[in-house]
């Protein structure tokens, strides 16, 4: 999810849905000492337990869907990379498509987004749509190996707006 980016070439990197933290603590192993950095998540006690956890790192209890107002109360106007744990086969077509756009409009052409999702969600028709509609919103999208060692089994897309 993170290894893959070229994080001196990233200013700002935002991550969505970090959940319990994993993919956190990854980003900020990761980014450059002066990269801006701040995860967007809606669960209130997944929010206020990550802010504990990482007091170094902002983190905003908010939907990914209102990235744009968040960019600017952050005082950020583009960003180099999203790195994103949001369950992306369980919404809706027109959650995807409004989650999607948002974001369109802060990336950086070039950007970097990486997002995963479970093998066995592939029988969901709404994860074929994702997958067709990132291949619309990114010039480059690639899916890496199923990595059979997470439980259950998932890959990773690995996009460039
Ligand atoms: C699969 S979990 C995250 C996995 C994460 N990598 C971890 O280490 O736990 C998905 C997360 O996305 C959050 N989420 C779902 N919809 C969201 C939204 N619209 N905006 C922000 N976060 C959202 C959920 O609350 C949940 O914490």
């Amino acid at each position: 999810m993170v290894r893959w980016i070229d994080w001196e070439s990233v200013d700002t990197v935002v991550e969505y849905g970090p959940g319990t933290g994993v993919f956190t603590e990854q980003i900020l192993e990761y980014k450059s000492p002066g990269a801006e950095f701040f995860a967007v998540e809606l669960n209130s006690q997944f929010a206020t337990s990550l802010a504990m956890r990482f007091p170094e790192a902002t983190i905003l209890q908010d939907s990914v869907g209102n990235i744009e107002a968040l960019c600017r109360q952050q005082g950020v106007s583009e960003v180099d990379s999203i790195v994103c744990g949001l369950p992306w086969a369980v919404f809706s077509d027109d959650d995807q498509t409004a989650y999607l756009d948002a974001m369109m409009n802060v990336l950086k052409p070039g950007a970097y987004f990486a997002t995963f999702a479970y093998l066995q969600g592939m029988v969901l028709p709404s994860a074929h749509r994702f997958r067709t509609k990132l291949q619309s919103y990114f010039s480059e999208v690639h899916a890496s190996p199923t990595v059979w060692k997470n439980f259950p089994p998932a890959f990773i897309y690995r996009c460039r707006r």
